[in-house]
């Protein structure tokens, strides 16, 4: 069987190796020594000067909407996961749902700035699939209308702009580290800023709100990630470079591979995307659907990811139209990319589509 993902991990024995001096120190969570020497290590590989690990990617961006104080409206692109919205929702602020470019699937700046008003605080793009959005376009607009950004940096680990991180973009950028991302630590997040005011904040919420000297300062929340989390990021980050460099050839083969077919286009990236993700967007949904069906019947389990658009979800309510999104969401399936898929898997996966 063939999923779409499986986590990257290293060794048990390793992992073992790591967390054994949490058992015998008893030190398991708090901002432990483990959990300082990965925030290091992330700096160090990803070259940023601020990275702190959270318990959830979700958990990172409410933090962020916390931190920024945003009370009014937050402008979200509609292909994205459920939870986007749910962590703005959860922080009591309304939502816009603005559309994507349907070539980078990532927001799209003329949609976005057409959804802006007097209520719109913040922004929250997402580097779709780990392929970075037109940051530059982004800031620029932020600073015509005063406005927040909140990176939803989920997929984008990794990710570069200009040889630099694409985490060093927006007033706050939110990873998450969860088991199905490119890094994991099973399950867990990060906030990257470049505010030392921010980071300050950021830490003193992810502790209950507590300050340096143990007064209760904000209303935080529990966010802390635990030693025996930080030691599977610190045993996993060593074979970061390698699992990258393996996402990104596999990118490249299905490519190679599919790019002889009609019915399917490929999400444009850019050179800096992680390729987290390999997704194709078929011209028609039905295609999809028989897709699904035959990989299955053949032990492949693609994902419909993101699927519906989140403007669509009646949970939501909302009563905005974005088109493309929308129709891309319908049509789009996710292939499997993780260290276990091989360019011969690829092959076998990509003949299968083609067969159709
Ligand atoms: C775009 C996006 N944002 C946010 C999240 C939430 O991350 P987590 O699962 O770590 O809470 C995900 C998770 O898949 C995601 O895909």
């Amino acid at each position: 069987m063939i999923f779409t993902s499986l986590p990257s991990l290293c060794s048990a024995e390793e992992y073992h190796s790591i967390v054994r001096s949490a058992f015998e120190s008893g030190i398991l969570s708090h901002n432990g020594p483990i959990l300082k020497k990965l925030e290091k290590q992330i700096c160090i590989d990803l070259k940023i000067n601020n990275y702190l690990a959270v318990t959830s990617g979700t958990i990172a961006l409410q933090l962020a909407i916390e931190a920024l104080k945003i009370k009014g409206t937050i402008i979200i692109p509609a292909f994205s996961w459920i939870a986007s919205a749910g962590a703005a929702k959860w922080q009591n602020c309304k939502i816009k749902f603005c559309d994507i470019n349907p070539k980078t699937l990532n927001i799209c700046p003329t949609s976005l700035e057409k959804n802006i008003d007097s209520t719109v605080e913040a922004i929250m793009p997402v580097h779709v699939f780990g392929n970075p959005c037109e940051v530059e376009v982004l800031d620029e607009l932020a600073k015509k209308y005063n406005l927040k950004i909140i990176y939803d940096s989920a997929h984008a680990f990794g990710s570069e702009v200009n040889g630099n991180s694409v985490l060093d973009y927006g007033d706050i950028s939110c990873v998450s580290t969860h088991a199905t991302k490119i890094f994991n630590t099973g399950e867990g997040g990060g906030l990257v800023s470049n505010s030392r005011d921010l980071n300050e904040k950021i830490k003193s919420l992810r502790f209950f709100g507590f300050d340096e000297n143990k007064n209760v300062v904000s209303k935080g929340i529990n966010g802390k990630m635990t030693e025996l989390h930080a030691a599977l990021g610190l045993g996993n980050i060593k074979y970061f470079l390698k699992t990258l460099k393996h996402r990104k050839h596999l990118n490249h083969v299905y490519r190679n591979h599919l790019n002889i077919s009609k019915n399917i286009t490929f999400q444009q990236i850019k050179e800096g995307s992680n390729c987290s993700y390999f997704a194709i967007i078929f011209d028609d949904k039905n295609l999809c659907t028989k897709a699904i069906e035959k990989l299955e019947s053949n032990k492949v389990f693609p994902r419909r990811y993101f699927y519906p658009a989140l403007n669509r979800l009646e949970i939501l309510n909302s009563k905005q139209n974005c088109p493309i999104a929308e129709s891309i969401s319908e049509r789009i399936l996710c292939l499997p990319s993780h260290n276990n898929v091989s360019e011969n898997d690829a092959r076998f996966i990509s003949e299968i589509i083609l067969s159709l």
